[in-house]
């Protein structure tokens, strides 16, 4: 995808149109395209075998209709589970398969041991300029960075302080923050620091614009329909 970083403002499709179909799955990002969205945002863990599956919660109690914790099973079991709508847990590869060059894929590791098979198929697809890997994890942001020096990271933090300079010591070009704690004066010390600067997860049209006023250059949101 051109201009990743160089449109005024993007919205991001959070798990997909998670508010309108079954978060992080094939057809909530389908549906977030349909409606216009130029960049989705997902969660990668592991399964019990070492596949990278996208999901947000440790366990799949919430958002399947199976019990236990993705990491003591296998993808096999894990396909095997009803993620809403009739819908599969996605591998990473499957969702690069399908929407790999249509969109920017922003996408966020929740544990450590994710990024080398994660890294590996980035370039297999040669999406290396549609993504952005983004964490909460320092440590997972930090071996992004040592195995490939071209892909974008994005550090996410709650509450904002002291983001930049971390986010500036780790190599990101991103910032998030939780919508709560983002502020004019945040912006502006991301911008003169040359990072790209957004935040979570916004569904009030009101917010979205007043975020927009102070100068952000992206919200998550669920509602890819939002403005
Ligand atoms: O990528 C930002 C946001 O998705 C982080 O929060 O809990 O929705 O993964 P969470
Ligand atoms: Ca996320």
């Amino acid at each position: 995808m051109e201009g990743f970083f160089e449109k005024d403002f993007l919205l991001i499709s959070h798990r997909g149109a998670s508010h309108y179909e079954p978060e992080n799955t094939l057809r909530s990002f389908r549906r977030a395209l349909d409606m216009g969205s130029e960049v989705i945002e997902f969660d990668v863990r592991k399964s019990l075998d070492n596949r990278l599956v996208v999901i947000h919660d440790r366990s799949v109690n919430r958002t399947t209709d199976g019990s236990g914790t993705v990491s003591e099973k296998t993808l096999e079991k894990l396909k095997f589970l009803d993620a809403g709508s009739g819908e599969q847990i996605p591998t990473l590869e499957e969702v690069f398969e399908n929407f790999g060059g249509s969109c920017g894929l922003v996408i966020e590791l929740k544990e450590k041991g994710t990024e080398e098979k994660t890294v590996l198929l980035i370039k297999k697809y040669g999406l290396e300029k549609d993504v952005v890997v983004v964490s909460f994890r320092e440590d997972c942001l930090r071996t992004i960075r040592e195995l490939d020096s071209t892909i974008s990271t994005g550090l996410i933090t709650i509450f904002g302080f002291g983001c930049v300079k971390r986010a500036l010591s780790l190599g990101c070009r991103v910032v998030a923050t939780n919508h709560r704690f983002m502020t004019r004066r945040l912006v502006s010390e991301a911008h003169g620091n040359g990072l790209f600067v957004c935040c979570w997860t916004v569904n009030n049209p009101k917010q979205g614009k007043k975020l927009a006023g102070i100068g952000i250059d992206g919200v998550i949101t669920d509602k890819p329909d939002l403005l």
